[in-house]
């Protein structure tokens, strides 16, 4: 059995590697992941979301639905929903909006502000970390199903960048 991975930290120096990180784990998300992004205003969850929804095949502008709260690309190899809560008033209003119909199922789920959602949002596959160091940003992955370590298994791989990662051998459990 080879090595699985749990977390990564990389920093990324310009935009457009935060943009082809976000490239690099679209090609390793399984239906039905469930990604919640972290980070302060303009720490880059949208560019990083932009780099998904381009490595899904998405081809126009992408940004934060911050009034409509999510933003449907249906038209995807894999349909994502982006979602931004940062003005979200109650956490309860997700129960209306059906919140829990967008998760699990045949669709990718990225959250801008999970915090925001409290106990209605489910736990997330992997949760990224974003905060600006100098030019660039500094990134924490942290993955927390099975989903989820074989994702950030796969795109270590991938990436040909420099970044330290904790190594855990054996099965993936929760
Ligand atoms: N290395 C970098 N990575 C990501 N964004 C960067 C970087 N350097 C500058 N920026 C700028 O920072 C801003 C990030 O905004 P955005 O992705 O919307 O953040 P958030 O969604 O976290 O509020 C953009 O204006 C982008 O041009
Ligand atoms: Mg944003």
């Amino acid at each position: 059995m080879s090595a699985l991975f749990r977390d990564l930290q990389i920093y990324l120096e310009t935009e457009a590697e935060v943009v082809d990180f976000g490239r690099a784990l679209a090609g390793h998300l399984p239906l039905g992941t469930t990604l919640y992004l972290y980070g302060e205003l303009g720490a880059g969850k949208t560019t990083l979301t932009r780099g998904i929804a381009w490595g899904l095949g998405h081809t126009g502008a992408v940004k934060s639905p911050t009034y409509t709260l999510v933003e449907p690309y249906g038209d995807l190899q894999k349909p994502l929903y982006h979602f931004d809560l940062y003005r979200l008033g109650d956490p309860e209003e997700l129960e209306y909006m059906g919140i829990r119909d967008y998760f699990g199922g045949q669709s990718l789920v990225v959250v801008e502000w999970p915090e925001r959602g409290g106990e209605f949002l489910p736990r997330a596959d992997m949760e990224i970390r974003l905060a600006v160091k100098g030019q660039g940003r500094h990134v924490w992955v942290n993955a927390y199903s099975d989903i989820g370590v074989e994702c950030l298994t796969a795109i270590r791989s991938v990436l040909g960048k420099s970044f330290e990662s904790s190594v855990e051998s054996g099965d993936a459990h929760n």
